[in-house]
This record gives C-alpha cells, sequence and structure tokens, in this order.
C-alpha cells in the first residue's frame, strides 16, 4: 500500500515552508464545491447533541468548529493532527463552540484515544498522505464505538484532467506519478479497505470536483513542482513551461479553464462486538 515516499503532507512540520501548507488549507476551505463537500459530510455523521467527534488529520480545523456547532454544549469535537503548526492555527481559530473543539497532536496510526472512545470519525484527504492507511483505518475502527460511523474520503490523482490548449503537456504535468500524495489512488481503494477492515454496511459515494480558478488549481495541485520535475527528467524549457502557465492564466481570463477529477467517500459502521468483531 505505501506506493511512494512521503509528501510534504504527510511530515508538515518538517518541510521546507510549513506555512504553505496551512495557507493552501485556508485558501481552498470557501471553494464552492469542497465547502459544500464539507457540510454534506458533516451531515452524513447524523451529529447529535451530546455526540463525541474525531476529525482525523484535521489541517487548520474548519471541519472541527463547524461539526462543534452541531454538537451542542454537552458534546465533544476533537481534532488530531500530527503538525503541531496544523494544530497551533486550528486551537487559535475562533470557536463559536465555546469549549466543545479540542485539538491534539497526534498520528493517524497510533490515535492518543482509548477504545470506543467517540461516536463517530472522519478523516478528509489525509489517507492518500499515510504510510499506511490500513493500520490508520483499524485505529478509527478501535476509536469508534460499537454502532458508529466511520467516514473517509479521498481523491483519486489518477482521474484529474485540465481543459487548456495543447492536451500534449497537459497530461504530462497532470500525470499520476506526479501528484502531490504518497498513496495517489487512494481513493478507489477506499471501499475495499471498509470492507477487509469489517465495516457493516459499506456505502461508497464517487463526486466529480471541479474547479474553474486556475490559480487554485496552480497552488493545490502544485503544477509548479510538476512542471520542475519535468524539466529536471525531460527536454521541457522554463521558457515552455512558463507559456504553459500563462494559457491557463489566460484560460481563466476567458472563463474558460476547467479542472475535474473524482473524490471517492466511503462510510461504514462499527459492528457490534468491539474491535473484535
Ligand atoms: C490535505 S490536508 C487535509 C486537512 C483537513 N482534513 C481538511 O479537509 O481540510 C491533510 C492533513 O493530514 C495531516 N496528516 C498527514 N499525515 C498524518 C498522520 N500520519 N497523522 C495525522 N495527520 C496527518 C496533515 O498534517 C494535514 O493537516
Amino acid at each position: 500500500m505505501d506506493e511512494r515516499e512521503p509528501d510534504g503532507w504527510s511530515s508538515v512540520d518538517e518541510s521546507a515552508d510549513p506555512s504553505y501548507y496551512t495557507a493552501c488549507l485556508e485558501a481552498v476551505t470557501d471553494h464552492e464545491w469542497l465547502a459544500r463537500a464539507k457540510r454534506a459530510s458533516h451531515m452524513r455523521l447524523d451529529p447529535t447533541e451530546g455526540d463525541a467527534i474525531l476529525d482525523v488529520g484535521c489541517g487548520v480545523g474548519a471541519d472541527v468548529v463547524a461539526l462543534a456547532e452541531l454538537v451542542g454544549s454537552t458534546g465533544r469535537v476533537v481534532g488530531v493532527d500530527n503538525s503541531r503548526r496544523m494544530i497551533e492555527r486550528a486551537a487559535g481559530r475562533p470557536d463559536p463552540s465555546a469549549g466543545t473543539a479540542a485539538f491534539h497532536v497526534g498520528d493517524a496510526h497510533d490515535l492518543p484515544y482509548r477504545a470506543d472512545a467517540f461516536d463517530s470519525c472522519r478523516a478528509e484527504r489525509v489517507f492518500q498522505h499515510l504510510a499506511d492507511p490500513r493500520a490508520a483505518l483499524a485505529e478509527l475502527r478501535r476509536v469508534t464505538r460499537p454502532g458508529g460511523l466511520v467516514w473517509v474520503a479521498d481523491p483519486d490523482w489518477s482521474t484529474f484532467g485540465l481543459d487548456v490548449p495543447d492536451d500534449g503537456l497537459a497530461e504530462r504535468v497532470m500525470d499520476v506519478g506526479l501528484a502531490p500524495a504518497r498513496n495517489p489512488r487512494i481513493g478507489r481503494r477506499l471501499r475495499g479497505l471498509f470492507v477487509e477492515a469489517g465495516l457493516c454496511d459499506v456505502e461508497l459515494d464517487a463526486d466529480a470536483m471541479v474547479w474553474t480558478d486556475p490559480d487554485l488549481v496552480r497552488e493545490s495541485f502544485r503544477l509548479e513542482p510538476r512542471l520542475e520535475r519535468l524539466r529536471t527528467e525531460s527536454e521541457l524549457s522554463a521558457r515552455r513551461a512558463d507559456e504553459w502557465l500563462d494559457t491557463l492564466r489566460r484560460a481563466g481570463e476567458r472563463d474558460e479553464f476547467l479542472a475535474v477529477g473524482t473524490a471517492f467517500t466511503v462510510v461504514g459502521t462499527v459492528p457490534d462486538g468491539g474491535t473484535d468483531g
């Protein structure tokens, strides 16, 4: 399952520029498609007054704060992330739930919580960066009570494409081998992992993600590092790479830019009988 070397998202604090990653999450949070998907994901957990919910790989904490408002003053929503920088940003966020939200540094492969501690658990765009998604899923299952929901969502980077003139270079830039993820095809594998982990009533959704803003795509798809890789590995010149990026920018100005990809969401129920069931 560990297809590739760790990517920047696997260890944000050790990266050359951790603030790139926090800024990246803050920039995409208001993106229309993502905001809608996040709201739907919160409701899919069926949060009710008093629930305890865990968000694994919580990043800058947007989902934790939104969920905290749904579980009322007797509920508890915890965000855990292996990046201290992320957790500091998350904890600095205004919390309208006044104390229902909490943030901890911790690793998805070894969650610092007791068995059955949560009513439901989620991990969004995290499994693509993990060394061992199977082990992490076992942890999500362990900390979720019997009858509780485990929810995981990730893209499949091999489905991503751009609609720009000159498909030749666009296809090379979007090659799955250059995707900013350790497990770029994890999206399509999640359902099988849930079944294998013994979760019940496993449901899969596959949604098309759409972007029309080339600047957002340039940042979050990491187009410049991809072009840099192509430059060092092939005949691509700096001038050609710059011209191509300019083509994207101009397509954006004409409102003709489009990027698409598929996001997979899987939800399953922890069976009665606990972690061995
Ligand atoms: C693409 S971000 C997604 C953040 C957030 N879930 C969201 O949807 O906005 C991936 C997050 O996973 C975290 N992460 C990566 N590896 C992790 C690990 N082993 N344990 C916990 N968090 C991890 C990163 O620090 C980052 O915050």
